[in-house]
């Protein structure tokens, strides 16, 4: 299976239509640095069908042994062998034809998260497919309805088949979406444990206590690599589309001290651009901002992952780390410009037939056992009914958090909007399909169901909690339903 490598820098310079140390953008000069990003490549899915409106990729899940920096090696899980897996890259209104392949020892799949699929390409074993098994196929066929920044990974033991290097992002671009910065960056956040061997920490590590908190290994990757280095001319701006595939860890971000302008988020661009001067991506979030890293000339910065409070143990006797180095080129800097200003008409379902479903998220103590089990209104996942919805309703959701960690909630196929206790959008609205519900706190959103059937899942997306209980179901139309999802449908 040929992958080529892919310089994320994007259309620009694949199709050759521009120089590489001076290219305009938007009228002013020289954005850009030949091999800025070289550090930071992603692989690219080769589209193998020459109709342009459709990308057609051949994805393999098979062990690997990848490099993740210099003499540090890991016997991760891939798919084509690379991690993050290829970068699959369509526009908006493309058909996605996707060959997978499993040479993985147990069964998996592939669930496209936050795209609005129909429910048999939703990857979930036992709902929407049977576990594609080890030496068989699957082939996931869809539109790409909406431009966002996406990812794919299993849907069968995720917490271990994540955290072991299963995915890779999905950018469904709008040519028109008026945002025109050229120098674009694709970051995947992740992280894995490991020894000195390259052998895998193992999923279950820490027992129910790293169940509680949600395992996180000890090597941050940024696009599959530990520390890489990004090389811009001060002053110019990017655009960076970032996704938070790691299985529970959440990133914090600080550039420095320098801003990021937020325009959009899941569901693509935002209804206006916030700044702000650090930025938190949960796991399975995206966000879509604009940075100017500005320095001397010559010099560099760090980019790191600060601290951030999701429960106990993730601040407690832990640094800050670093994420990767930005190393400012010997051109001059480029004189400060106004970003331009990304808006976008957002209608938001309207709350006022809403019917309401509460949820309330509990961590019960301990058993005699010793084991522990986070609760979705009193029961496990493996005890939960469905929640219910017709086609073409639209449900106000209340998700309280009553546990010590934060939890960002998940909903498949569906995109929805955060909402406040009165049950108005939160501005600027943007559309999303996972939402932190912070420890302690209430989270609010409209959900409005459309044309697609399907028993679609909700859950936790820090997998271990998901499998730890906090998982459920929402039946949307008249379908046949699970009663209950099977233990291993995590
Ligand atoms: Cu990315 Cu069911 O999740
Ligand atoms: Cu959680």
């Amino acid at each position: 299976m040929s992958i080529r490598l892919f310089a994320v820098l994007s259309v620009v310079l694949c199709v050759g239509a521009r120089g590489d140390a001076t290219f305009a953008q938007h009228g002013a000069a020289s954005p850009a640095t030949s091999g800025w990003n070289a550090d930071l490549p992603l692989a690219e899915a080769e589209d193998t069908n020459p109709d342009p409106r459709i990308v057609e990729v051949n994805i393999t899940a098979k062990f690997a042994s990848v490099e993740v920096a210099p003499g540090k090696r890991v016997n991760a899980w891939t798919y084509n062998g690379g991690l993050p897996g290829p970068f699959i890259r369509g526009k908006i209104g493309d058909r996605l034809i996707e060959h997978f392949k499993n040479e993985l020892d147990q069964p998996t799949t592939i669930h496209w998260h936050g795209v609005r699929v129909p429910i048999e390409m939703d990857g979930v074993p036992g709902i929407s497919q049977p576990e594609v098994q080890p030496g068989e196929s699957f082939t996931y066929d869809f539109v790409l309805r909406d431009a966002s920044l996406y990812w794919y990974h299993p849907h069968v033991f995720s917490a271990a088949q994540v955290g072991f290097g299963l995915y890779g992002a999905l950018l469904v671009e709008d040519p028109d979406d008026g945002v025109g910065i050229d120098d674009e960056l694709t970051i995947v956040l992740s992280d894995v444990g490991f020894d000195r061997t390259g052998k895998l920490e193992s999923a279950d590590s820490g027992g129910p206590a790293g169940m509680v908190f949600g395992r996180e290994g000890a090597y941050l990757l940024v696009n599959g690599k530990v520390m890489p280095t990004l090389r811009v001319r001060s002053g110019a701006v990017q655009r960076w589309r970032i996704v938070n595939t790691a299985k529970s860890r959440f990133f914090f971000l600080d550039l420095d001290g320098q801003t990021f302008t937020k325009i959009g988020s899941d569901g693509g661009i935002q209804e206006e651009s916030v700044t702000s001067d650090a930025m938190l991506v949960t796991t399975g979030e995206r966000v879509d901002v604009l940075v100017t890293p500005t320095g001397k000339p010559g010099s560099s910065l760090v980019v790191k992952a600060m601290l951030y409070n999701r429960g106990y143990g993730s601040v407690e006797y832990r640094a800050v780390e670093d994420l990767f180095t930005i190393e400012f080129t010997s051109e001059p800097a480029l004189p400060k410009r106004a970003l331009p200003k990304i808006t976008r008409t957002i209608t938001p379902p309207s709350g006022a037939n809403a019917t309401p479903i509460d949820i309330v998220l509990t961590l019960p103590p301990q058993d005699a056992n010793g084991q522990s089990e986070f609760h979705i209104n009193g029961v496990p996942y493996w005890k939960a009914k469905p929640f219910r919805a017709n086609l073409g309703e639209t449900q106000l959701w209340t998700i309280k958090n009553e546990s010590d960690w934060d939890h960002p909630m998940h909903l498949h196929g569906y995109f929805f909007m955060p909402v406040d206790d009165k049950s108005q959008p939160i501005r600027p609205m943007q559309w999303k399909d996972t939402v932190n519900v912070p420890m302690k706190t209430t989270a609010r959103f409209l959900v409005a169901f459309d044309e697609r059937p399907g028993q679609w899942m909700f859950h936790c997306h820090i997998l271990d909690h998901a499998e730890g209980g906090l998982m459920g179901t929402v039946v949307v139309g008249d379908v046949p339903t699970v009663e209950h999802i099977h233990k291993t449908g995590g």
